[in-house]
């Protein structure tokens, strides 16, 4: 499958400050897939695309050059992304856009998998009780029914352009394939031998002798995948060729996606979850994703403390954070679900009465033991590789969008004669009360199986908003340290005043309640780690925190855009 080229391929090189008044500037340019460069910052006065591979931020940039808007722009960079980060873009997968559009009004599009109709609630539980995460992690039953294209096509009664110009720049990437980097090249040597046990038809992704940086990856199946859906939209993946080669791939490896959970499969439109801090006006995702409602909940536990005077990695800005971040993973598990399917108490659980309430046993220098956190008592009358971008256009549309095939290439499984990997979002779900996720996320009722419900997510695709315009188009893939994280970029830019770089950049902490750690990346403070643990913590220090993708939106009007340093993401404008 793979066309093996002579390539003069250039590796990444940081460019940073890249003003774009070059002669021609305006005009969509020729992408060359073989040699590109990466700029992790840039600042521009007509629009900004930042997105985890140079090739999709460029793909929508040009899309913005043609007179597309910002959501012409997200749709074509998440269709690049499908082909050129298979490890999370996707066609088979789901994810959730935040939005707000030129005339003001905000929106958020819910495409997020569902649970098969034939799955149930303790499908991944033996008759001895024994919780089976492998299977909810791996292979054909992990996947749930696929959004993205559903989601696309809801994203295009907002666009200017055909669907025929935004997915051709990623029908040409997959037939005449892109030159891959060194990270790329690492991922898909590491994953040969699951590439091999999850799958009977090869994939393009298997190759005998190890991948190379600047390999060119051809993705013929896909290419042919995209382009059903060019010429029929959604149709073309839910219905038709791609919907039987789905069934197909399931009846080979003991899924259980059916050609009706396809044809049914629709994303939903939703009010996004909105909260002011401080005069800012924060637009997040709503239930099924956790995401909006945990930042909100963060937030305005920290409001009333005066942090910015505590200062950016102080022993007690990082102690007030952690001991919020905790509180709000207490509820997470215990009240939050698709909505749909499960009374989330939404109003309650942000209240100011609540939140203040929940802080009653925060003491200033001292950890709050676990045990005596618990969810937040209701007076009622009656539960790592996904990719964010950003972008944003002249005219006043912001868009944020996370997608995910939930940890790196899936389930691992490749439709066959498809070309895409499929995901693995089952595990999202709480299997047995109480047993946690690959993110070590517990939950229950709540987030448990049900026929056509959507499994609780983290992603927290956020806009900023200053006087009802956007000021911040922001999100980060993670697993359950992406509320957290969005968390202190915010605060980072909102109290501390930081630079857009130094907010992304510098190291992030994470706490989630359960476990009882705190996780810091390299370079935390070695004086406030040790002044963390004489408080009661247990620190831990894990690998890179994310891969945070910003636009801001700086006094003269123009974007200022900038990249995670933590992967190969990129940022463009023009
Ligand atoms: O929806 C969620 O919360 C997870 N499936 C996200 C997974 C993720 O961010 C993995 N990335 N590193």
């Amino acid at each position: 499958m793979q066309k093996k080229l002579l390539l003069s391929f250039i590796f990444p090189v940081l460019l940073f400050s890249c003003n774009s008044t070059r002669k021609n500037a305006n005009r969509p340019v020729s992408i060359n897939p073989y040699q590109y460069t990466i700029q992790k910052r840039v600042t521009a006065a007509n629009g900004a695309v930042v997105s985890a591979h140079a090739l999709a931020s460029k793909t929508g940039v040009n899309i913005l050059k043609k007179g597309g808007n910002a959501f012409d722009a997200a749709i074509a960079t998440q269709f690049a992304l499908a082909v050129v980060y298979p490890n999370a873009g996707n066609l088979g997968g789901g994810g959730f856009l935040v939005g707000r559009r030129s005339n003001g009004e905000l929106i958020a599009i819910d495409y997020r998998e569902k649970a098969p109709g034939n799955a149930h609630r303790d499908m991944y539980v033996e008759a001895d009780g024994t919780a089976r995460t492998d299977k909810s992690q791996d292979g054909h039953l992990a996947s749930g029914v696929p959004g993205t294209v559903s989601g696309l096509f809801e994203s295009m009664k907002y666009a200017k352009l055909p669907v025929k110009d935004l997915i051709q720049p990623a029908i040409d990437l997959a037939e005449k394939g892109f030159a891959i980097s060194e990270r790329e090249a690492k991922a898909l040597n590491s994953l040969q031998d699951e590439l091999k046990r999850y799958n009977s038809m090869m994939p393009a992704f298997v190759k005998t002798l190890p991948w190379k940086t600047g390999d060119t990856l051809v993705q013929t199946d896909l290419a042919n995948s995209l382009k059903r859906i060019r010429d029929r939209g959604a149709a073309g993946f839910y219905e038709g060729e791609t919907a039987r080669l789905i069934v197909e791939e399931m009846k080979r490896g003991g899924g259980i996606i059916s050609y009706d959970d396809l044809k049914n499969y629709k994303a939903k439109l939703r009010a996004p979850h909105t909260f002011y801090y401080k005069g800012y006006q924060v637009v997040g995702m709503p239930m099924p994703s956790s995401g909006g409602v945990l930042l909100h909940q963060m937030m305005k536990m920290i409001e009333e403390r005066n942090i910015a005077s505590m200062g950016f990695h102080s022993l007690q800005a990082v102690q007030l954070m952690t001991e919020v971040q905790k509180r709000a993973f207490a509820d997470r598990g215990e009240y939050m679900g698709d909505a749909d399917h499960y009374k989330v108490p939404v109003d309650l659980i942000t209240s100011e009465v609540y939140l203040r309430d929940k802080m009653k046993n925060y003491v200033p220098g001292k950890a709050t033991p676990g045990t005596e956190i618990k969810p937040g008592f209701l007076q009622r009358t009656e539960s790592e590789e996904t990719t964010h971008l950003s972008v944003i256009d002249k005219e006043g549309n912001a868009v944020a969008v996370t997608t995910t095939l939930n940890n790196s290439y899936g389930s691992r499984t490749v439709v066959g004669g498809g070309g895409f990997f499929l995901n693995d979002e089952m595990d999202d779900f709480s299997i047995k009360p109480g047993v946690p996720n690959m993110y070590g996320a517990i939950g229950g009722e709540a987030n448990s199986i049900k026929p056509g419900k959507r499994m609780l997510s983290s992603m927290t695709p956020t806009l900023v908003l200053k006087d009802n315009k956007p000021y911040l188009v922001v999100g980060t893939p993670g697993g359950t340290t992406i509320p957290t994280q969005i968390f202190q970029t915010l605060v980072n830019i909102l109290e501390f005043n930081m630079s857009t770089t130094d907010a992304v950049y510098k190291p992030k902490f994470h706490h989630q309640w359960v476990p009882d750690t705190l996780q810091v990346e390299k370079g935390f403070p070695q004086p406030v780690w040790k002044g963390l643990e004489k408080m009661g913590y247990i620190l831990h220090q894990r690998s890179g925190i994310g891969r945070t993708e910003i636009i801001k939106i700086l006094p003269d009007g123009k974007f200022e855009a900038v990249a995670d340093t933590r992967g190969d993401d990129a940022a463009e404008g023009y």
